[in-house]
């Protein structure tokens, strides 16, 4: 196999999705290596599994720094760290248009929405208050713009009736987790590269695609099947 990508996974929290990371790249032939985790605060529940599985971690906290200054403090531990590849994960701070554009094409994120719809905070309440039937998640390809970036995958889920923020909330995050792997996979290839302001994509015919049609409402007693009901692009 080639050499694997050096990866930093930046988080401010809980860090699942980091987890669901960490988790794929433990496979041998994932193309991409976890090389170390940075959070922007102390208590993110995520350095402590990451450290648990061997990541090297670091806490670059924000407090007293203006915004610049924080984003060249974790500028140099990337350095530091060697990485080739950058992902947000629940990274809850705006970067600079300096520090994007040093990462342009090498840093992604995932939102809990099926963009462009939805971008910023609370997408489930408002998934739930649109009265959207088919709700989802997205990793994309960082710019200035928050949430804005060329899209690299999505999978969508469901709304069920009855559906409260939170049992939505925990239907999205499990795709999340597997989108995410996939989508880091596509970058860490070279199968889904920025190419001006689009994503291109190359050689994803082994992406398995099975039944293309997702039907909702779907009666909330029926457990859904995440495997069938969550469809990746490409
Ligand atoms: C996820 O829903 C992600 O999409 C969003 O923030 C949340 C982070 O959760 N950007 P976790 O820290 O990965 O568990």
């Amino acid at each position: 196999m080639t050499v694997r990508k050096r990866v930093v996974i930046l988080i401010s929290g809980r860090g699942s999705n980091m987890s669901a990371l960490i988790d794929a790249a433990a496979a041998p032939d994932f193309p991409a290596e976890i090389v170390g985790v940075i959070s922007n605060r102390a208590d993110a529940k995520g350095l402590g599994f990451a450290a648990a599985r061997g990541v090297p971690t670091r806490t670059v906290l924000s407090k007293g720094l203006s915004r610049a200054e924080h984003d060249a403090a974790i500028g140099r531990e990337l350095a530091g760290f060697k990485a080739e590849i950058v992902c947000l994960a629940g990274y809850l701070r705006l970067l600079t248009p300096e520090f994007v554009a040093t990462w342009q094409g090498r840093m992604i994120n995932i939102h809990p929405a099926l963009l462009p719809s939805f971008k910023g905070l609370d997408t489930h309440a408002r998934a739930l208050a649109a009265g959207l039937r088919i709700h989802g998640c997205t990793v994309h390809f960082v710019t200035p713009e928050m949430d804005d970036g060329p899209i690299i995958a999505q999978a969508a889920v469901p709304v069920l009736i009855g559906d409260s923020e939170a049992t939505l909330a925990a239907r999205v995050l499990d795709a999340e987790h597997a989108t995410y792997p996939l989508a880091l996979r596509l970058v860490a290839e070279g199968r889904a590269r920025l190419e001006g302001a689009a994503t291109v994509f190359h050689d994803v015919e082994d992406i398995t695609r099975r039944d293309r049609r997702i039907v909702a409402p779907v009666a909330a007693a029926t457990q859904p099947d995440f495997e069938s009901l969550a469809r990746f692009t490409p």
